[in-house]
């Protein structure tokens, strides 16, 4: 019997459950033996194997986070790191591995695929959704549905007391939880690292909304130019000190929880794909969601092209304000 190796890498994110899950089952369907890595990459260097079973899996499709375990591991960032990884593969008989994580996660693994030619499918998984080639990410409609939840129930509180929140959301380096969730919510503001932030405007949509007696809800994105929330809420407590500044962290709240019937079934998706793909001998590949259908395409596409934002949301979040 025929195995493939799955570990889950870098941040994790709700969904991450339902797509072992269903690897899992695919893997049975089709003849494989799934094998689960534990803690991510670290955990492949060190050889930290466990079968996996379809039916124990299952289990936890509606948990977020991942019993597999993940991990940021600096070791497999070395050449050395990775020839052990590779080594622990082999050693097992194992030369198909399946990738569930964001752009690091990719660098990786398309790293592990060239020097060692282990053949690695890449599930994208992340809350960012900041992965070139896919319109949605694992993690990414739970982590949206999560800040949309916390955002109204701070806009109660910021009507009745007509102040400013600024809310800091997930996204080192880019935008997109902030920019979605802000037109889910109806913002004031989103502070987001595509678009360099001019604090004159800022002062400019307060001023406005201070006039009309409200308070006002700006999305921070913590990669933002101009600082994180905290840094903005006090620029901003500067410039007028009428104004009633509040920060809230969303932090890593968005990360956890129930994925989604979104990522859910997205997950089941991705998982089907990757399983599929190694049975029609597919090499190396990353999976995406392009316009509803799951595609495959080069690995290092998508690590080395940048994923934009949509152009068009950022006019629809204008047109609101
Ligand atoms: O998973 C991506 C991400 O959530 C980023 O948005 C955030 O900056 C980062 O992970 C936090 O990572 P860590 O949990 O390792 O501090």
């Amino acid at each position: 019997m025929k195995s493939i190796a799955v570990l889950c890498s870098g941040g994790d994110s709700p969904g991450m459950n339902a797509c072992l899950a269903a690897i899992c089952k695919a893997g049975e369907h089709q003849g494989f033996r799934i094998i689960g890595v534990k803690n991510g990459y670290q955990g492949l260097i060190q050889g930290k194997f466990k079968s996996l079973r379809a039916s124990k899996a299952k289990e936890f499709i509606h948990q977020g986070g991942t019993f597999l375990g993940s991990a940021r591991s600096e070791e497999f960032k070395t050449k050395k790191g990775r020839a052990q990884a590779a080594k622990k593969l082999k050693d097992k008989g194992i030369d198909k591995l399946i990738v569930i994580g964001g752009d690091g996660s990719y660098a990786g693994a398309q790293l592990l695929s060239s020097e060692h030619n282990i053949k690695v499918i890449g599930i994208p998984g992340t809350i960012d959704n900041d992965l070139f080639g896919t319109d949605s990410t694992l993690g990414y409609d739970t982590a949206l549905n999560t800040v949309v939840e916390a955002v109204d129930k701070i806009k109660d509180t910021s009507k009745s007391h007509r102040r400013f929140f600024f809310v800091e959301v997930m996204g080192r380096d880019a935008g997109f939880i902030a920019l979605r969730s802000g037109i889910a919510v109806g913002a004031d503001a989103i502070l987001i690292p595509e678009t360099p932030t001019v604090m004159e405007d800022l002062f400019k949509t307060l001023a406005q909304l201070k006039k009309k007696k409200k308070g006002g809800i700006i999305l921070v994105a913590e990669g933002d130019d101009a600082g994180n929330a905290f840094h903005i809420a006090k620029a901003v407590a500067k410039e007028n000190q009428d104004y009633d500044c509040k920060v809230t962290v969303l932090g890593h709240v968005q990360r956890g929880g129930r994925p989604s019937a979104f990522d859910r079934v997205l997950a089941a998706r991705f998982a089907i794909a990757a399983i599929e793909g190694f049975s029609k001998g597919l090499d190396s590949a990353a999976l995406g969601l392009r316009h509803k259908a799951i595609i495959h395409y080069p690995l290092d596409q998508a690590t080395k092209q940048h994923k934009q934002l949509n152009e068009g949301l950022l006019h629809i979040l204008d047109l609101l304000n």
